[in-house]
């Protein structure tokens, strides 16, 4: 069991953000990562179709023989959390934007949130942020376009930038001092955002303590790997020869893609 692999998924190449946490967290681990690139993006896709690829995905994955799994996008989990940890026996971890310390932690009072408008629109989100509202007042900004910035490997481009200048502007008109990336691709901008909102304003992403998370939930079942140096697998639903330059360009390292027709 030690020596199953952990598998982690997202809907496109955003997800290697916290797969890159996983990784150097728990080196021993064996991972497996599917991007499901031809489906993306979940964001402004109607929740019963994020559902569907998130269970295909998912089923896939389980079939794999996998001791765990990391849903490494917050649309997808904000949709689809609940219904896999029902199927599944196995430890499902999930993203959740991090209201909570950044509420807690804010002293201007303003927090800015960027994430999908699903991931912003749903009932689970919704209910995160009310619980924290006492503590700052919650700015949400949903980011279309960004994504498929990432997707396209453009960290650094004009329209890019543009992007991000409109979204983060009206956050720093109204007084935030702490931003929360609430989308696994945003992590990938942090040098455009960074030059953006300056050096005063607090940015905040979950991938790593996602990976902390993951390890705590696998030691409490005794299913950590403890020696060896673990291998990373990468599958796409999407066309190969365009997603792998991106993959390996994020990884840091040459990636070889796996073709995944569910
Ligand atoms: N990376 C995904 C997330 O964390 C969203 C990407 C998409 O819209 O497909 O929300």
């Amino acid at each position: 069991m030690h020596s199953r692999r952990i598998g982690v998924f997202d809907s496109g190449v955003g997800g290697l953000s916290v797969l890159a946490h996983i990784h150097r967290l728990l080196p021993h681990e064996s991972l497996i990562y599917v991007a499901d690139t031809a489906y993306i993006p979940y964001g402004c896709k109607p929740p019963e179709q994020v559902l569907g690829r998130c269970l295909s995905v998912a089923d896939f994955l389980a079939g794999q023989q996998i001791k765990a799994l990391v849903v490494a996008c917050n649309t997808a989990t904000a949709v689809a959390i609940e219904t896999l940890r029902q199927r599944f026996s196995m430890p499902v971890i999930g993203m959740e934007p991090a209201i909570k310390p950044a509420a807690l932690s804010s002293r201007s009072g303003v927090v800015g949130v960027l994430a999908t408008t699903a991931t912003l629109g749903s009932g689970k989100f919704n209910g995160l942020k009310s619980q924290f509202e006492q503590h700052a007042r919650i700015l949400l900004q949903p980011c279309p376009g960004l994504v498929e910035q990432v997707e396209q490997g453009d960290l650094y481009g004009e329209k890019t930038r543009l992007l991000l200048v409109r979204y983060l502007q009206p956050l720093l008109e109204s007084g935030i001092d702490t931003l929360v990336l609430g989308c696994t691709h945003y992590p990938f901008l942090l040098p455009l955002i960074r030059q953006i909102v300056g050096d005063a304003i607090e940015i905040i992403d979950t991938g790593g303590p996602i990976a902390r998370q993951l390890q705590r939930q696998l030691e409490m079942r005794d299913l950590r790997a403890s020696a060896g140096s673990g291998t990373v697998e990468f599958w796409s639903s999407g066309e190969c020869t365009l997603v792998e330059p991106v993959m390996s360009q994020l990884w840091q390292a040459p990636v070889t893609l796996h073709y995944l027709s569910v």
